[in-house]
């Protein structure tokens, strides 16, 4: 076994626990004050293996990307799903030609420009769902960094276009302000961002999917 497939298992083996813990959450009443944190940029400075290190950055991003908070609207199917414990939407919604639902059951029929929290209604100026080729649900790490990566697949975006999403959009912003009852998605915006750049400087490397 090579350095990198042992860095590569060793990285697999903490995202499994995080996926426990995340689990852990989602069985019971979302902590108070928020989710999980994330892990500064600087604490990977001890990995000198640029490739490994990479990998170790993006596994720390994956608690973002595969949190409910992200899943929920980059699903697989047609459906949106709902809550921490991603359970298929209520009512049923469909994704429709657009991602804005099927016509006379459009997303903002019910999504406002804002959270309404006396409703628990998560709101935005444009609530939809992301494409099928963004779908995330059920993906290993490894697939969903592809396919970040892949122009065809991500709204014909390169790296560093990506990274400005993440950083500017509102729909990835209101992960980390989703309202009361929805636990936020971990760290902070900014955290998250300065993993991916990291991540991205150190040659955008994808764990084996
Ligand atoms: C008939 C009203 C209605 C329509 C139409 C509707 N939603 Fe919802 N949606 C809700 C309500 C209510 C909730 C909050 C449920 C809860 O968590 O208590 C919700 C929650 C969600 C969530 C969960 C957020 C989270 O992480 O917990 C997502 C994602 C979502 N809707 C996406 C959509 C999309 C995309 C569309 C259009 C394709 C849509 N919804 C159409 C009523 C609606
Ligand atoms: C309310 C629904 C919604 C939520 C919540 C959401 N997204 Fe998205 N996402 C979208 C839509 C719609 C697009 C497509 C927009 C576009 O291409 O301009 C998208 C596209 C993206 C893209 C572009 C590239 C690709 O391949 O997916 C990234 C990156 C992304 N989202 C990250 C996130 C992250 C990270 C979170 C959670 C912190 C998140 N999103 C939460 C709806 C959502």
């Amino acid at each position: 076994m090579s350095r990198h497939r042992l860095a590569a298992a060793a990285a697999g083996a903490i995202i499994v626990l995080t996926g426990a813990t995340v689990q852990t959450f989602s069985q019971g009443t979302p902590p108070a004050g928020g989710g999980d944190e994330l892990r500064p940029v600087s604490s990977f400075a001890g990995i000198a293996d640029t490739q490994s290190r990479s990998l170790a950055l993006f596994q720390e991003a994956g608690k973002v990307l595969k949190h409910p908070r992200c899943v929920n609207c980059h699903p697989a199917g047609d459906r949106p799903a709902q809550g921490d414990r991603m359970q298929p939407h209520q009512p049923v919604v469909v994704r429709g030609k657009d991602g804005h639902g099927a016509p006379g059951l459009a997303c903002a029929t019910c999504h406002g420009r804002a959270n309404f929290d006396p409703a628990r209604v998560p709101g935005d100026p444009h609530w939809h769902l992301a494409p099928i080729s963004m779908a995330w649900e059920g993906k290993s790490l490894g697939s969903i960094c592809n396919q970040l990566k892949d122009p065809r697949r991500n709204g014909n975006r390169d790296v560093a276009a990506i990274l400005k999403h993440v950083l500017t959009d509102s729909l990835v912003r209101w992960a980390w302000d989703p309202g009361p009852g929805r636990t936020p998605a971990p760290g902070s915006n900014a955290e998250f961002g300065a993993l991916l750049q990291a991540w991205a400087d150190t040659g955008a490397h994808c764990p084996a999917p």
